[in-house]
């Protein structure tokens, strides 16, 4: 006989979902792997002799970078000599401010970092990150694509992402040339919808250098770091070769951040049989020794095979904690989709959700996910509801706000005609009167029949590629044509670039472009009665769900 609860199970979305065992030897163990290194460090003469167990002699090419330019040897006798157990229970004393974890964890090296992890359980962790994170309050960042690669819906997903509250825009393309038109779109759109939202378009190195350095996008993320020596250089890189391209960004007044996350090394054959913790911890300490203000982990993309092992959802949130500790601005994944059970990606997201952290999601998807060109997300434009009420029952702030259709309509519409306008100011294949109404009512790319001509958008796209079109054009273009405010927007982006402010950790704009950072506006969270709390004008927001009746008012039904 077969048992027809394990049927029901069976057939359950979570058992459709990937597990394996543990295999410490194949890197397939989250944390704590019996052969990741004891903590040990050695000075001498002012220089790193020794790390991890491993003798200088030894050192790979991260090894070498983590000890002569992570490592704050000021502070790292005293910091390796605490016990991690006393600094693990510091982490979670609201008396211990993050100055004093963030000086001391400066001092650690990665096999020390983990082994603070490895004494804390989730609850602990999250009540670690709520007073570590970076910016006083949450953001997040969207996924704004869609499987034509059309830059009109582009532009109405990003207004429409902008107005419910996200701080930062990223596009990604299945064609590769479109990319430079699918970056002007993500620009505008995300201007009309909330100015001073942030924008970048994740694609090839060069393509993406360009793209910044014509003012086309504001920030850049997917500059990958790797735990390994040889799954960095699979990728043709080096910790060398992403600092000096992170300073490319730097120099020219771009927001940058790096992407990191565990399993990657797993994932791509080289993890040395140790944890994906631990060569995360390296990756953190290779991103602060280049001296990138943060990073997107959090196993990002390689989060299908981290979530497969035990205890893979606790790492996620440990690697997260860790970029907090060391005092990196941190966007902390909930991004590719990993689970085909509602409950299992909900668990996963309050991990980040409930403490607050600088970016819950490095890519929620403002599209449906059949439109995610990142593969998919955690949350997609489906879940904005639930999200929305998320926030309202537990009253904490997730980053969004509750938006009436007429609201996200009319944004959509206001960029939708400025892309129309610009067009047709730029002498591109015009966007027809179809294509707006298309563009602005539907809800992804399955409801659009009135589809771009591909051929003229990639000739348009050679022009912005070969620098005829830049950032400045896009703001004349769009004042000739009656869009001013669109283009004072993008201008006062350019001018950001300028002053430089946006470049400070967990940097980003409100809507009079005022910068908020950790410098200016940091985590000051030390118990209850202080830091950030949802209250005031933002409670308002979230709690007024259109939903929601007035019970004064309701005459049932
Ligand atoms: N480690 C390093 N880079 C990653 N990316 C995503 N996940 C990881 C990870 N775990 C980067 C890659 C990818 C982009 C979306 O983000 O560069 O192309
Ligand atoms: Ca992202």
């Amino acid at each position: 006989m077969k048992s027809k609860r394990f049927e029901v199970l069976a057939a359950r979305p979570v058992n459709q979902d990937c597990f394996v065992q543990e295999c410490p030897e194949m890197g397939f163990i989250a944390m704590d792997s019996p052969y990741d290194p004891a903590p040990s460090l050695k000075i001498e003469g002012g220089r790193v002799t020794e790390m991890d167990g491993k003798r200088r002699e030894d050192f790979d090419f991260n090894d070498s970078f983590i000890a002569d330019h992570a490592i704050d040897l000021a502070v790292a006798e005293e910091a390796m000599k605490i016990d991690s157990l006393e600094f693990a229970r510091r982490l979670v004393d609201i008396s211990r401010g993050k100055e004093e974890i963030t000086r001391l964890a400066g001092g650690m090296t990665p096999a020390k970092l983990c082994q603070v992890m490895g004494h804390l359980n989730v609850v602990e962790m999250m009540m670690a990150m709520q007073k570590l994170r970076e910016r006083s309050f949450p953001a997040n960042q969207t996924h704004v694509t869609n499987k034509d690669d059309n830059p009109v819906q582009i532009a109405c997903d990003a207004a429409e992402a902008a107005l419910r509250g996200f701080a930062e825009t990223e596009t990604t393309v299945g064609v590769a040339r479109y990319a430079p038109l699918c970056a002007v779109g993500l620009l505008i759109g995300s201007q009309c919808g909330r100015p001073g939202v942030l924008s970048q378009c994740a694609v090839e190195e060069a393509t993406e250098l360009m793209l910044g350095m014509l003012g086309i996008t504001t920030y850049a993320e997917t500059l990958s770091v790797y735990g390994t020596e040889k799954v960095f250089t699979d990728g043709d890189d080096t910790p060398y070769s992403k600092a000096f391209l992170a300073a490319a960004y730097a120099s020219r007044g771009m927001k940058v951040r790096c992407t990191s996350g565990t399993a990657s090394e797993a994932l791509m054959g080289n993890a040395e049989q140790k944890s994906m913790l631990y060569l995360e911890a390296r990756c953190l300490l290779v991103i602060k020794g280049a001296g990138v203000q943060g990073t997107q982990n959090g196993s990002v993309s390689c989060i299908g095979l981290c979530s497969s092992v035990p205890s893979g959802i606790r790492a996620v949130l440990a690697e997260n904690l860790i970029a907090a500790m060391l005092g990196l601005e941190c966007a902390s994944s909930n991004d590719q989709s990993f689970s085909h059970s509602d409950i299992r990606r909900t668990a996963r997201m309050l991990m980040q959700m409930l403490p607050g952290t600088d970016f819950i999601f490095s890519g929620y998807s403002c599209t449906p996910n059949y439109d995610n060109m990142f593969a998919g997300s955690n949350f997609e434009a489906d879940d904005f509801d639930d999200y929305n009420v998320i926030q309202r029952d537990l009253k904490v702030d997730g980053g969004l706000r509750p938006v009436t259709e007429e609201q996200a309509v009319s944004v959509r519409m206001k960029a939708a005609r400025a892309m129309q306008a610009l067009f047709d100011r730029l002498g591109f294949e015009p966007v027809t009167e179809e294509q707006v109404e298309q563009c602005v009512y539907a809800h992804g790319s399955n409801d659009i029949t009135a589809k771009r001509k591909i051929d003229e958008d990639l000739r348009s796209a050679k022009r912005i590629q070969e620098g005829e079109i830049n950032g400045l054009d896009l703001v004349k273009a769009l004042a000739a044509r009656g869009h001013e405010d669109v283009a004072r927007s993008i201008l006062e982006m350019l001018k950001q670039r300028i002053s430089g402010d946006y470049l400070q950790t967990a940097a980003i704009l409100d809507r009079d472009f005022h910068v908020h950072s950790s410098v200016n506006d940091k985590n000051t969270y030390r118990g209850p009665g202080t830091g950030y709390r949802l209250k005031g004008e933002a409670w308002e927001k979230v709690k007024a769900i259109p939903q929601a009746f007035d019970p004064k008012t309701y005459q049932g039904g």
